[in-house]
């Protein structure tokens, strides 16, 4: 049996959990909004207002709630693009938006390390498709050349940041392909969004890759502090996607508190850019301090930094020790972190330049 620690408090930099406040290395809380007291508020007063949600979502003639659809176009203008549509999770965005392109493709060709959440949405579509070798665009061309029939339009789909060790996709790669190839991109951006690129747009922006062939999805579970989905396009896209996608029908839609969390947390993000820039700095802060006591890291502008210590068992040793010096750096066994797992520190933007020394100091007093 799993032996759960009960967090008691909001995530932050500091945690409460079993009675004491630890410093905290968990994810994705990437800004720490979901207790931000201006978050709170809205949402109490909204909750008041609206109740939980209009519990007809997909029944005509009500509509999404009023909060949804602030939440929509919030998004929307926040990510640059014509429209967005919120949903219960980001889990099911890929599904959504998958639904949405059936008709622009005949096979789809995915990272081999891309999210649960993405082979689930290829499972359900019931078309062929093709592995290519993790965050490889060469491989990916060779796949195309290969295994493309005559005549058949790609898909290419993959992880915008892979979680468990924050690779960004080199999507400016990709992008290259979809000329020659007739294909689309779809790119699940849960932990770009909010995170990476000039204006927060995602691991797209962090590559200055946009246009008609290059689609979005994303968590608001995440960067934003609340908890759904997003699927981000151009009006087109959407309107297929509402049109086209069971999910939109068949599940209720995003409840009244978490669409307005997200729509503050994204205003707050809005309001704030350096909250960004402070957290990529102290991503790099960690990275050049583990790189010094000797670890291996991939290189990511994204603030996740997991490495492996060889074996689970010393994984759980340094874990125990970190834990009883008031240091919470979790074990990760998530997508692609092989059978020993990874320990996988993340960042948000509170974290001070002191924390992150503390956790190295005491790291590099137990290896
Ligand atoms: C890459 C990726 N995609 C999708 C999801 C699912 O998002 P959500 O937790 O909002 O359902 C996650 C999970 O957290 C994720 O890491």
């Amino acid at each position: 049996m799993t032996n759960w620690l009960d967090m008691d408090s909001a995530p932050g930099p500091e945690i409460r959990i079993g009675g004491r406040d630890v410093l905290y290395f968990g994810g994705t809380a990437y800004h720490a909004l979901q207790g931000h007291p201006r978050l709170v508020q809205a949402v109490q007063e909204a909750v008041a207002r609206y109740g939980m949600g209009t519990a007809t979502a997909g029944t005509r003639p009500i509509g999404p709630s009023p909060v949804t659809l602030e939440l929509e176009r919030v998004a929307a203008e926040f990510f640059g693009c014509e429209a967005a549509i919120a949903l219960p999770s980001g889990y099911l965005a890929m599904t959504v938006a998958i639904d949405a392109l059936r008709e622009s493709y005949d096979r789809v060709f995915v990272d081999e390390r891309s999210h649960y959440a993405v082979f689930m949405a290829l499972c359900v579509q019931q078309k062929p498709f093709v592995r290519f070798a993790h965050c490889d665009g060469e491989d990916l061309q060779r796949r195309l050349d290969f295994e493309l029939e005559k005549g058949e339009r790609p898909l290419i789909v993959s992880d915008g940041v892979f979680p468990t060790f924050g690779r960004v996709a080199p999507v400016d790669q990709y992008r290259r392909l979809l000329d020659p190839y007739d294909a689309q991109l779809l790119v699940d951006d849960a932990h770009g969004l909010g995170v990476l690129g000039e204006n927060g747009r995602g691991s797209l922006e962090h590559h200055g890759v946009d246009g008609s062939r290059v689609h979005c999805v994303g968590s608001l579970a995440k960067a934003m502090g609340s908890h759904g989905g997003l699927v981000l396009g151009s009006e087109d896209f959407c309107a297929r996607a509402r049109k086209q996608s069971p999910v939109l029908w068949g599940t209720t839609g995003i409840s009244v508190p978490n669409a307005c969390a997200a729509r503050v947390g994204l205003e707050l993000l809005a309001e704030a850019p350096e909250l960004r820039e402070r957290l990529l700095a102290r991503g790099r802060l960690l990275d050049a301090g583990l790189r010094a006591l000797g670890l291996d890291l991939p290189d990511t502008p994204q603030p996740i930094s997991a490495f492996s210590l060889g074996s689970a068992t010393e994984h759980e040793r340094v874990h125990q020790a970190l834990l009883e010096q008031g240091i919470l750096l979790p074990r990760s066994s998530y997508v692609g972190a092989g059978e020993e797992g990874v320990l996988r520190a993340v960042l948000c933007s509170q974290h001070s330049e002191a924390q992150v020394q503390r956790l190295l100091t005491a790291l590099g007093q137990l290896l």
